[in-house]
């Protein structure tokens, strides 16, 4: 057991699915997944281990925002020997052509969240995606006609900002969305030399105010984790 997990040596696969909210993380053992078992309810923060395609998998709720996903990021790695990390989430959209329902992959991802600053005292650090990862997620979407958007995603440390429009600077210089996780995702793996990849799904969009509903959710949320279990 780690300080946050309950699972056991080898309880948890070398790949893990990593979405924020834990009743996620259910929903894909249970939709996508043969013969799982749940290795972690610490704090209501669920984990399952099953099979895909014969291929064994993990899935780990992480929770919302860069400090409550580098806890579970660190854990899976260093206590549980996790090797390849894939978040699956949801997105906010910063352009016009990006639309609800839409699936992007984050190439890298700039942030607002304090860790790296601090960090990197007076510098940049650009966290970038796996490319081995990224390539095969890429390639499966092209093989399988499911369009896709690749580029560089903003990691907000706040959902609700002051200033509503201040995203439009971001979009100016070409940031496609917003979620809460991915620059610690790539910046954790990077420093423990193993690999990330974000799939996130357009949730809503800053631009035009849409929101999907739960349906649609759903069936979009499908097709992303379809692309990260297939990039094994
Ligand atoms: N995740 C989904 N939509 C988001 C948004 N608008 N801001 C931050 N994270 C998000």
């Amino acid at each position: 057991m780690s300080t946050h997990i309950e699972a056991k040596q080898g309880d948890i696969a070398e790949t893990v699915l990593l979405p924020g909210d834990p009743m996620r993380a259910k929903w894909i053992a249970e939709s996508f997944f043969e013969n799982y078992e749940c290795f972690n309810d610490v704090r209501g923060m669920l984990g399952f281990t099953g099979f895909y395609k014969g291929k064994r998998v993990s899935v780990q709720g992480t929770g919302m925002g860069i400090p409550s996903a580098l806890i579970y990021c660190h854990e899976l790695i260093n206590e549980y020997g996790v090797k390849n990390l894939i978040r699956v989430g949801s997105t906010g959209s910063y352009q016009k052509n990006i639309n609800i329902r839409d699936i992007v992959i984050a190439m890298a991802a700039s942030s607002t969240s304090g860790i790296n600053n601090s960090r990197f005292i007076n510098a940049d650090y650009s966290p970038t995606a796996n490319f081995e990862l990224f390539m095969k997620a890429a390639l499966y979407a092209r093989e399988h006609n499911i369009p896709i958007k690749a580029g560089n995603v903003l990691s907000a440390d706040e959902f609700y900002e002051d200033d509503v429009e201040s995203y439009k600077k971001w979009a100016e210089f070409g940031v496609l969305c917003v979620e809460m996780e991915t620059a610690g995702l790539y910046t954790i793996a990077a420093k423990f030399n193993v690999r990330a990849l974000s799939i996130l799904t357009v949730s809503d969009s800053l631009v035009t105010k849409e929101k999907t509903t739960a349906e649609e959710r759903e069936s979009s949320f499908s097709t992303m984790i379809e692309i990260a279990l297939n990039t094994l």
